[in-house]
């Protein structure tokens, strides 16, 4: 893999196109957790110093290829001129012959940051149509976006076989840290997986069962587990239709010895807004949804981690962004916090929303390394070749 480091390359007057991911936690149109954003500042510094012109790609949420207001980088690059302290130019236009021109006009050492990548088909479809037009935006090509290389998308893996590629700073850094993670897992090895991205870890736990002891599965990936083993969960998030991959995983777990957990009791309520009661989980009714994790489930898991080698966690346990329904996430927290101390555990998290939550209740220090990535952290893991590592190799 070539690194920009790695070569003495010229790049004043280079047109560099920057691929970050920008999917950063969002309300109500304001940003409220910016470390995805702070992460890439040492790659856009060193081709600022190079005096390049920086083209930045990025995405952020799933649009699936249409506009959608609420989903625009605006706002986001408003924040990163703000970090950087130099003005970001924002190209709300659509890709065509007219990008180049105004790409060809900024100064050397200044950033162009284009509007949600995912706005257009081809890139999620891989499209090498696409793929070729976006290369024609630069004279090289940059992936700084490890917590996006579990996509095979053109602007992560399609655009690398139209034009020079090389990984970032931060590319670097999250690959030297998770190889040298791998190599340290001891068992018993415990993974916790929450969150609401389902459809795409769902198959992931079918994956880890054969290398992993336990596997905690809560947040809404918990109520999916619950609703494909028959239980009413209301109007809780969830994804049909994986019954079968659920049985899977039920299946696979006892074949391989892996523990499976799922929550006992949790937090209910009728509204995001409201306040919770604690209930057995065949007690919800139709209009309640699940929010957090009951304090039975609190307490197995505790015994669980307690019992671990090496932790891994990706994705809350409940609704943290109200205080209500935070007290899962926090306790969990805390036993890991509790293990460290004793120097009992080696703990590893990723994801976008878990290193918010880490963030929001000052826990960095209880982690022996926090990634930016989610998906792909639990990808890389499993032992998969990344499209996006690949597309660099
Ligand atoms: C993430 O948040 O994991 C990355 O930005 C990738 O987003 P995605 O899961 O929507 O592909
Ligand atoms: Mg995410």
């Amino acid at each position: 893999m070539n690194s920009i480091l790695d070569h003495d390359l010229v790049l004043k007057g280079k047109k560099v196109i920057v691929r970050v991911d920008l999917n950063v936690p969002m309300k109500d149109g304001s940003i409220t957790e910016v470390s995805r954003i702070v992460k890439i500042l040492p790659t856009l510094k060193l081709l600022i110093k190079k005096e390049a012109k920086i083209i930045i790609l990025s995405h952020i949420g799933r649009p699936k290829g249409k506009i959608v207001n609420g989903m625009s980088l605006e706002p986001i690059s408003k924040k990163l001129s703000n970090l950087l302290n130099i003005e970001v130019l924002f190209n709300k236009n659509e890709i065509n012959e007219k990008t180049l021109i105004e790409i060809n006009k900024i100064p050397d050492g200044s950033i162009m940051m284009m509007e949600n990548i995912r706005f257009y088909e081809g890139e999620e479809k891989n499209e090498d149509s696409f793929s070729k037009k976006i290369s024609n935006l630069g004279d090289i090509y940059v992936n700084d976006a490890f917590s996006c290389s579990h996509r095979a998308h053109s602007s992560i893996q399609g655009i690398t076989k139209h034009i020079q590629s090389y990984c970032g700073l931060q590319f670097t850094e999250e690959i030297n840290a998770l190889k040298k993670i791998t190599s340290k897992i001891t068992r018993p090895i415990t993974c916790i997986i929450g969150g609401s991205k389902i459809s795409t870890k769902i198959k992931i736990i079918s994956n880890l069962i054969k290398d992993f002891d336990n596997i905690i599965i809560v947040g809404g990936m918990g109520n999916t587990m619950l609703k494909n083993t028959g239980i009413n969960i209301g109007k809780s998030v969830c994804d049909d239709g994986y019954k079968d991959l659920v049985g899977e995983i039920l299946k696979k777990s006892k074949t391989h010895n892996c523990q499976i957990y799922y929550p006992i009791d949790v937090v209910v309520s009728k509204t995001l807004d409201g306040n919770g009661i604690i209930k057995e989980i065949n007690k919800i009714n139709n209009d309640e949804m699940i929010l957090d994790i009951g304090p039975k489930t609190i307490i197995s898991i505790k015994n669980i981690i307690d019992k671990s080698n090496t932790v891994l966690w990706n994705g809350p346990a409940g609704y943290f962004e109200n205080p209500n329904f935070a007290n899962g996430t926090k306790k969990i927290l805390e036993i890991i916090d509790n293990n460290r101390d004793k120097n009992k555990i080696y703990a590893v998290a990723g994801g976008g929303e878990t290193v918010a939550v880490i963030n929001k209740f000052n826990k960095l220090e209880s982690f022996n390394f926090v990634s930016t990535a989610g998906g792909a952290f639990l990808e890389y893991l499993e032992g998969k070749e990344l499209p996006g590592i690949k597309a660099l190799n």
